[in-house]
């Protein structure tokens, strides 16, 4: 498999597992333990070295899976979690928290999950505005020299938050939603601050969560408890209203001998040579198709023609609920002057 870089130095291959949908999120598809084990070791079989998951997901277990399926393999592939919610004791998130000795005692939690002795790249999950971010970087800063960590990562910060939290630690990779119909991080100054700080951005839910991939429609029955029910996006009028994406998606795909899935992949990879996706699924099959990704070319006349189609197509329903909505793009609280 192809490699990619992000930040200065952490190299991946430039298509990552997103590892949260064999647990978590959506119960339409979640696998067994030992299913999921078996997928991460043929995974990496097949040349992917970037595995992504969070003490949120499930919670816990998602860990536990990616730490039993990578400790064969430890020393050649890097391990993503992710820190910042405040879990209770029957597993229900009730809120963020960021405080430095919280981030320590979930690192401590999540190293034993993963089976391993260091984080490759530790992100904070969501920002929790009452920690100040030069707090939360200096953590991490801290929890790297020692040893237990080796790269700072942020998931849906505000971006001057951002720049705040690289002046500190520098940042090696952002996660953030981005695909061809979540694009918020061309329009609010994301990409060009990852730009600018060397920044690796690493797209979750690059398959928009399934929809992009073109084997949904307004007919599709989710589980019950499934996350895409509580999603604008996923209500049938919206999945209708949508199709024409995949439509494109569809037709680009015709032309080039690949599936949706793989052109909405390859349209990433296409955007910046430090985007890494991290598509999340529990088939073989699929691993398979969304990992050939990297094998699809689009050309200068290819990406003309999918923006200029894009332009025309206006997606319908916001990406998340809006208590979800709400934790995104936030800044940190500044530190108190004492004035
Ligand atoms: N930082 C954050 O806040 C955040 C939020 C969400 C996700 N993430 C990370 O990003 C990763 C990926 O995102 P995601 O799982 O939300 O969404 P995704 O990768 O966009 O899509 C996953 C969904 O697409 C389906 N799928 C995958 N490949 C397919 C293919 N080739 N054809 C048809 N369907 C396909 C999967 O179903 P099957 O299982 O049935 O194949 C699954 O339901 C997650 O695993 C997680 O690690 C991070």
């Amino acid at each position: 498999m192809k490699k990619r870089k992000l930040g200065q130095s952490l190299e991946v291959s430039a298509i990552g597992f997103g590892c949260m949908g064999l647990n978590a999120s959506y119960s339409t598809s979640v696998v067994s333990k030992d299913e999921g084990v078996r997928l991460i070791r043929a995974a990496v079989e097949r040349g992917v070295t970037f595995f992504d998951t969070a003490e949120v997901y499930g919670p816990f277990i998602n860990e536990e899976v990616v730490g039993e399926g990578l400790t064969p393999v430890r020393d050649r592939v890097v391990i993503a979690t992710k820190f910042g919610w405040k879990i209770d004791a029957t597993g229900q998130t009730v809120g963020l928290d960021s405080r430095p000795q919280h981030i320590r005692d979930v690192v401590e939690a999540s190293l034993k999950r993963l089976r391993t002795d260091r984080v490759d790249l530790l992100y904070q999950h969501r920002v929790d505005p009452d920690v100040p971010i030069e707090d939360v970087a200096g953590a991490v800063k801290e929890l790297i020299a020692e040893g237990k960590v080796k790269h700072f990562g942020m998931s849906e910060p505000g971006v001057q938050t951002l720049q705040r939290a690289h002046a500190v630690q520098p940042v090696t990779a952002l996660q953030n939603e981005y695909s061809l119909w979540t694009r918020e991080p061309e329009a609010n100054g994301t990409i060009q601050a990852c730009d600018e700080l060397g920044i690796g951005f690493v797209p979750f839910s690059p398959l928009g969560r399934g929809f992009l991939a073109g084997a949904m429609s307004k007919d599709t029955k989710l589980r019950e408890d499934d996350f895409r029910n509580a999603i604008p996006r996923f209500s049938p009028q919206a999945m209708e209203k949508n199709q024409a994406l995949v439509d494109l998606l569809k037709r680009v795909g015709d032309e080039k001998g690949a599936t949706p899935a793989q052109v909405a992949l390859a349209w990433l990879l296409a955007q910046r040579p430090y985007i890494v996706p991290i598509p999340g699924t529990t088939k073989l099959h699929r691993l398979e198709e969304n990992i050939g990704a990297v094998n699809v070319e689009l050309s200068e006349a290819d990406l003309r023609e999918i923006k200029e189609a894009v332009s025309q197509i206006e997606i319908e329903g916001e990406r998340y609920y809006p208590q979800q909505m709400a934790l995104v793009g936030r800044d940190a609280a500044h530190r108190s002057t004492g004035a």
